[in-house]
């Protein structure tokens, strides 16, 4: 179960295609520079972790969940040496940075995967600023407790604010109820999870929204996962035993939220607080303020929020389901919020992302399109088929592209269930100036067109980044000619 793109059978690659580490990804490399060497290390290898009480077997990033955070300033060269300590190859994929293409660790696609006990030096320069992450590209990996977040300081932040706070979401299964991650994929492989029984979709109207909504309660439909996971994690804990953040009264604090899910959308809130959203992604929007956001596996949200006197819980509650995880935010006196506790901001005014508009500093100037792809996301839980126009990924698979080109994804959703839709190497903008992004949830019924600037030579996967329906076909890659 670990053929994410892990056994590209070279005879099969089409020929006229950039190369990974060809002269056009190596020249784009130039325009970026070369600023001041960031050298840190990265050792995958299986640990033990406490979660709440439990002592389990896993697969983390030094050991630690989640993963240590990384801080690089824009403009910066970041070079991680990397080393695997696991029994099994895997691969570093540095999520929504537009990197050097042969630095994207997919294996088969754009380097050899990193065999057990073997190394491999990563090294590009990042541009842009913002949040993003770190997981491997082979199998469901990720799923185990292998991510970490990689921030990029603004060495001109126009953001005004005292503290930041980075908040990694996950779902867990390892070790908790005897299941593992490839476990729990073959066993939907077989269509067993769900008795092949699918949930009817809400009918979903397309098109766009050139307003804030800010539905109440909104209604989404749909399944946003295939498995209620036992455990939701903040920042490596459970709800029983969360990270408490501490801050001043007045304090305006940064808040970095990033979903590592592997098969789960979290609805997030903060108890007694509004949040202004900044950016999604990465990219500055047009700030909007809302109680609660919805994260599809992949991600980010950055908040401001000001906060206020006393002990607040922050819960991101599983899309669809009961549990939840969550941390708290102390800034003064009084008791901590039970782990239970679902602010009521959770059922408040819900802003998404099609309701944001990019800021105009980000925002991809008026051109006509000059290559349109439509990828109709198929499949079934039932018969976990997932696919995109009914092909299952191989690794010759190229949907074509040329730099320079202004370029138009539609992805329309035949499925039951949520896909987040993500493009390796570029943000792409969604329709009508809304926001740019690497991944947009794409929910039963709709059809969600994105435009990008194909300027990042090389061979981009693009896929669904809930790591079940990657893993079983819902992936391809963009390619450059
Ligand atoms: Cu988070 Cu293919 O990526
Ligand atoms: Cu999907």
């Amino acid at each position: 179960a670990d053929g994410r793109g892990a056994a590209a059978a070279s005879g099969d690659v089409p020929p006229g295609y950039v190369t990974p580490g060809g002269p056009h990804v190596r020249d784009a490399e130039k325009r970026r520079g070369n600023g001041p060497v960031r050298q840190l290390s990265l050792l995958a290898t299986p640990t033990l972790v406490q979660l709440g009480g439990r002592t389990v077997n896993t697969w983390a990033y030094d050991g630690s969940l989640t993963g240590p955070e990384m801080r690089v300033t824009a403009g910066d060269t970041l070079a991680v040496d990397f080393a695997n300590n696991l029994p099994h190859h895997t691969t570093v994929h540095w999520h929504g940075v537009a990197l050097r293409n042969d630095m994207d660790g997919v294996p088969g696609i754009t380097q050899a995967a990193v065999a057990p006990g073997a190394s491999f030096p990563y090294r590009f320069t990042v541009v842009r600023p913002g949040t993003y992450w770190y997981h491997p590209h082979v199998g469901v990996q990720q799923d185990r407790g292998l991510y970490g977040p990689l921030i990029v300081d603004d060495p001109r932040e126009p953001l005004a604010y005292d503290k930041e706070w980075v908040v990694v979401l996950d779902d867990w299964v390892d070790g908790i109820d005897g299941s593992d991650p490839d476990a729990i994929l073959k066993e939907l492989n077989h269509g067993m999870s769900h008795g092949g029984h699918e949930m009817r979709a809400a009918a979903a109207p397309e098109g766009p929204s050139r307003i804030l909504k800010g539905a109440h309660s909104e209604l989404l439909g749909g399944e946003a996962g295939n498995v209620d996971y036992p455990l939701h994690l903040i920042n490596g804990r459970t709800a029983d035993d969360p990270e408490t953040f501490t801050a001043a009264p007045g304090d305006r604090i940064r808040i970095r939220l990033i979903n590592a899910g592997g098969d789960t959308a979290y609805r997030v809130a903060l108890g007694g607080h509004t949040m202004t959203i900044t950016h999604t992604d990465g990219h500055p929007v047009e700030h909007a303020d809302t109680d609660t956001l919805l994260l599809g596996m992949s991600e980010r949200y950055d908040v401001l929020v000001t906060a206020k006197d006393g002990a607040f819980p922050l819960t991101a509650l599983a899309e669809g389901k009961k549990r939840l995880a969550q941390a708290v935010l102390r800034t003064g006196g009084g008791s901590a919020p039970g782990p239970g506790t679902r602010p009521r901001e959770l059922d408040g005014k819900l802003v998404t992302a099609p309701d944001l508009y990019s800021a105009e500093s980000v925002r991809l100037p008026e051109r006509d399109v000059e290559r349109r792809h439509q990828m109709v996301l198929t499949g079934s839980m039932g018969r976990f088929n997932w696919a995109i126009n009914h092909e299952p990924f191989t690794p010759s698979q190229r949907y074509a592209v040329r730099e320079g080109e202004r370029v138009q994804l539609v992805f329309r959703n035949h499925t039951r269930m949520w896909h987040p839709m993500h493009l390796h190497g570029h943000a792409f903008e969604l329709a009508d100036g809304g926001p740019r992004k690497d991944t947009v949830s794409v929910r039963p019924g709709r059809t969600v067109r994105v435009h990008l600037d194909a300027d990042n030579p090389g061979l981009w996967m693009l896929h669904c980044h809930n790591v079940y329906h990657s893993e079983s076909g819902m992936m391809t890659v963009l390619g450059y000619r």
